[in-house]
């Protein structure tokens, strides 16, 4: 539901802005109406009797982070298995592709997870041969570029990090970043050095998740930042209530991809109050989806107009988080600037 008044003004302005998704789960695009078309393709039994009574269960109650990521976790993994072939992997990410191209996303890197998929016995050719497909016709079709991010599940054993690190090695040329993602609690950026270490010489851009109001989160935005070295933090919300690493993430200028999503028992969006703060502080901030088929949120040109709204930011605000993260993307030189061209000229058509 969303419980965010819009004007049409910001709804014209926000829909014709030129946008970019630096923080997306491709799987978590699945939608509960693409969860059961693909589940009675592949014969898979779902425990919800139909699409209505897997809503209801997704609006579950718990205290907020880290306990909320936990149960969110469980039902997204729960929902994931229903990706079983390269077929499934190209429609989820034709699906999504087709709504960037409505909504005027003109580029996305999509994370994934090898690991959950691997783990099920799919393979990663088929993973990546689903995921190539998609991106393919998504831009033959839609115009939409894209790259994607490999992430490591920080809840399972060290040892399948680098097992997924090294089954990807093939498939190298088509994926530019490396990610860390799932639950937080009890797996600190530590863990994964050695994964680290081996991905940078390998030349992946790297980044990590540090979840919002995560029990260690300030110790964990740190030991990215020094132990990982990653370039950019997906959230690291958290690192304002510390001025050390505020210092030390604008001095590397990394980027920060902020989620205001929201939730089935949320009424507003998320977070908008500290992401402002962030904007204050000088830090590169985005905005992004995240999981668009679990949150209430939805997808980014969705989420967007209330996002606007709830945190008061001016066009131009808004228009500065997609120049974030335009400049932030993984992209050339080239393309970057062409992006960013396009946003500054709506920007000054729109006389903001
Ligand atoms: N994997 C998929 N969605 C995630 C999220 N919101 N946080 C951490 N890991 C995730
Ligand atoms: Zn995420």
């Amino acid at each position: 539901m969303d419980f965010t008044p819009v004007d049409p003004r910001t709804r014209e302005f926000v829909a014709g802005l030129p946008k970019a998704e630096l923080h997306l789960h491709i799987e978590g695009t699945l939608t509960p109406e693409l969860r059961w078309t693909l589940a009675a393709r592949n014969g898979i039994a779902q425990r919800h009797p139909d699409i209505q009574s897997l809503k209801a269960a997704m609006a579950f109650e718990a205290p907020d982070a880290p306990s909320y990521l936990t149960k969110f976790l469980a039902a997204y993994y729960e929902g994931i298995e229903v990706l079983r072939t390269a077929e499934d992997f190209r429609d989820i990410t034709v699906a999504y592709l087709a709504r960037c191209k409505e909504e005027n996303v003109l580029y996305a890197e999509l994370s994934f997870d090898p690991q959950a998929h691997t783990t099920r016995g799919v393979a990663i050719d088929a993973v990546m041969e689903g995921l190539a497909e998609g991106r393919r016709i998504g831009r033959a079709t839609h115009g939409i570029e894209t790259n994607l991010i490999l992430c490591i599940n920080r809840d399972r054993p060290i040892d399948t990090a680098m097992d997924a690190l090294v089954a990807a090695r093939p498939f190298r040329d088509e994926i530019v970043g490396f990610g860390l993602d799932s639950d937080e609690l009890n797996n600190p950026p530590i863990k994964f050095r050695e994964v680290y270490d081996r991905a940078r010489s390998e030349g992946y851009r790297l980044t990590a998740h540090c979840d919002v109001d995560q029990p260690a989160t300030r110790e964990n935005i740190r030991q990215c930042l020094d132990i990982l070295r990653v370039e950019r933090i997906d959230h690291g919300i958290n690192a304002i209530e510390e001025p050390s690493l505020v210092d030390d993430i604008r001095a590397r200028g990394i980027t920060l991809t902020a989620c205001p999503t929201w939730r089935p028992i949320d009424r507003a969006p998320r977070r908008v109050d500290r992401i402002r703060v962030m904007r204050e502080l000088g830090l590169k901030v985005t905005l992004n989806s995240d999981d668009p088929g679990l949150f209430s949120s939805g997808t980014l040109g969705r989420m967007l107009p209330a996002v606007a709204v709830a945190g008061d930011f001016s066009d131009r605000e808004m228009g500065e988080f997609m120049i974030n993260a335009f400049e932030g993307a993984w992209i050339d030189r080239e393309l970057r600037d062409a992006f960013v061209a396009r946003t500054r000229d709506y920007l000054a058509r729109a006389a903001v």
